[in-house]
């Protein structure tokens, strides 16, 4: 039994990696962490080319090497975060080259599957759009729309990038500001870390768990 755990962030030791490093070795089970930005992958063209065969027809990048990956795995969770309240473009990118293990066989149909989402407007917000939501419901619907079993999602709250930009105190579009307010500044919003989250990381651990039961009960009723 592997689990393949992607993240999309491209910051090394994020608090997406961590959460989902947490989740991976909750499992207990066999697991392989992605980096995609250590890959070339870029969007699915929609040339169908794969229909017949489902295998991508874009060799010029990584995008067959890590669909084949998610084929191989017995689970999949997803880890990204949320540039402009959207999934990031790797992670998306990564999940429309997935397409080619759809056609005829549904190749990923079945398997255990998580989100685990990174953003950095705080799920309360009533002003700004609900970017973890959308973050979550984006890996949610790849998996729905796939038949696979969504076992559930884990949010972190993260940092707006003004945090160490070095201008997040005086910047007119700061969105320091913009998250907490006019009088907010760099000291008195801090740094948000995965380990300082104790409903994260309990939640990153529960998805581990989720994951390798819902395997061994599939491994059970066959
Ligand atoms: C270009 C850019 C745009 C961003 N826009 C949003 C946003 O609209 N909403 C949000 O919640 N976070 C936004 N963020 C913040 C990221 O979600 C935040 O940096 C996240 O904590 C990164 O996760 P990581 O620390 O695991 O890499 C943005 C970040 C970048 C780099």
């Amino acid at each position: 039994m592997k689990v393949l755990g992607i993240s999309g962030s491209p910051i090394y030791n994020s608090n997406t990696d961590r959460a989902l490093k947490a989740s991976l070795e909750a499992t207990g089970l066999e697991t392989e962490f992605v980096k995609l930005v250590e890959y070339k992958i870029t969007p699915c063209r929609a040339c169908i080319g794969c229909v017949d065969t489902n295998r991508c027809v874009n060799t010029q990048d990584d995008g067959i090497m890590l669909a084949e990956k998610a084929k191989a795995a017995d689970a999949l969770i997803i880890a990204c975060y949320t540039p402009y309240s959207s999934i990031d473009a790797l992670t998306k990118a990564f999940i429309e080259r997935l397409y080619p293990l759809r056609h005829k066989h549904g190749f990923m149909a079945g398997k255990p599957g998580g989100a685990i989402v990174t953003c950095a407007v705080p799920a309360a917000s009533k002003t700004l759009p609900p970017a973890g939501e959308m973050g979550v419901n984006a890996v949610m619907f790849y998996m729905m729309e796939e038949g696979m079993n969504f076992v559930g999602s884990v949010r972190i709250l993260g940092n707006v990038p003004c945090i160490k930009c070095g201008y997040g105190n005086e910047c007119k579009t700061s969105g320091i500001k913009m998250i907490y307010g006019n009088e907010a500044t760099v000291q008195s919003v801090g740094v948000n870390t995965f380990e300082g989250q104790p409903d994260a990381l309990e939640s990153s651990r529960k998805l581990g768990e989720k994951i390798a039961d819902a395997l061994k009960t599939a491994k059970g009723s066959l």
